[in-house]
């Protein structure tokens, strides 16, 4: 039987995560009536409490077969360095929750919205609009290698970066398909990025798929190495559409992204599993702000030091945009349109800065139920 709702799993995570998520969830409510099938959401509180209840590293295949039930996942952000050591939430959900939902594409949109300045002196939204395909299943990401004679002298650190053949194909077929949906110039533009000159094994696979590419005549496909990438992602952002690359250059690029593109206030991240197999999980590319939350003694934290107010310092913006992602995904295009066009009505506002949480999200609830 059809199902008649959306059934969306939601994962708050820590600090700004709880609080983003609580945004999005008000959002969610008061934008009701532009859906076409009504949406149930269930809250995991997988975070750091969570992890230290149950002693846990990771998700286990319980957790994990719980939320592969549901349509989509909504991830708020994790961390909590006052609770767990920073990298064990990152790699026990985040990472795991993309390698075992085979969620092999991150979009990461690079979309300065028009009205809003660039911190790139000379360009505008005309200029900045691209989107990154992140590869989210290899590379570097496979957490393989080894210490060899570690504490001696000769301690070496070896990390794996694994590209498939397979991996790379089903990225470009991901991002072929969005060039051809964005129709942004004559033909549709995909970049593929790597560093082919160095990394020389692991390019293999990326060249190979790259000159499958080039044989496409209705694509403009191109070539980039990464150094080179980063400079015109300054440089001359226009001239790209869609862009291919690695799981970590995709992970370096995209926080470069965000700030080019208003901020990391604004950035959103679908780990997409385009097959439909598993679900799909969306997030703000920020994290929790532990530096938000909590005074510091020289490097670290001191726990419970957060002043309540602070809440209203942080910015929701991300957090909309990734939920109206999600929308968009299960095809509520309405709902998903009536969000962005409000968290823009956000961001173009002269006061924006000095608007506090409440404010901002109220603004956006009136602006959806419109
Ligand atoms: C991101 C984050 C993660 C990543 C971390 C938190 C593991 O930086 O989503 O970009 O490296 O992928
Ligand atoms: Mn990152």
């Amino acid at each position: 039987m059809e199902k008649d709702y959306h059934n969306f799993a939601v994962i708050p995570g820590d600090l700004n995560g709880i609080t983003v998520t609580d945004a999005a969830l008000k959002v969610a409510d008061a934008v009701q009536d532009k859906l076409t099938l009504p949406v149930k959401h269930e809250i995991f509180n997988y975070d750091a409490a969570y992890f230290l209840k149950h002693d846990i590293k990771e998700l286990r295949d319980s957790e994990l077969n719980e939320l592969k039930q549901y349509d989509q996942i909504f991830l708020g952000a994790i961390g909590d360095p006052t609770k767990i050591k920073p990298g064990i939430l990152e790699i026990g959900i985040l990472l795991k929750i993309r390698q075992e939902f085979d969620q092999y594409v991150n979009l990461r949109p690079v979309v300065l919205p028009e009205g809003v300045p660039s911190i790139i002196v000379g360009k505008d939204y005309r200029h900045i609009n691209f989107e990154i395909c992140r590869e989210n299943s290899e590379g570097l990401y496979v957490a393989k290698g080894e210490v060899k004679n570690a504490g001696t002298d000769d301690e070496v650190g070896i990390q794996e970066m694994h590209c498939s053949y397979k991996g790379v194909k089903r990225l470009a077929e991901f991002a072929e398909e969005r060039a051809r949906a964005r129709k942004k110039g004559d033909k549709p533009e995909l970049h593929f990025v790597f560093k082919n000159n160095v990394l020389t094994y692991a390019a293999s696979p990326w060249s190979r798929v790259f000159e499958e590419y080039k044989q496409k005549d209705d694509l403009n496909i191109s070539y980039m190495h990464i150094d080179a990438f980063i400079m015109q992602m300054v440089l001359k952002p226009e001239q790209f559409d869609v862009v291919i690359t690695e799981n970590m250059f995709g992970d370096i690029t995209t926080d470069l992204g965000a700030v080019i593109q208003g901020g990391m206030g604004t950035a959103v991240s679908g780990n997409l599993n385009p097959t439909g197999t598993f679900p799909s999980m969306f997030e703000p590319i920020h994290g929790t702000a532990p530096d938000k939350w909590f005074e510091m003694d020289g490097s670290e934290y001191i726990p419970d030091t957060f002043v309540p107010e602070k809440v209203q310092l942080v910015k929701p913006e991300a957090a909309l945009l990734s939920y109206a992602m999600m929308l968009e995904q299960s095809k509520e295009v309405k709902a998903a349109d009536a969000i962005k066009e409000a968290v823009l009505a956000n961001l173009r506002d002269k006061e924006y800065a000095t608007k506090s949480l409440d404010t901002l999200v109220d603004q956006v609830c009136e602006s959806v139920k419109r």
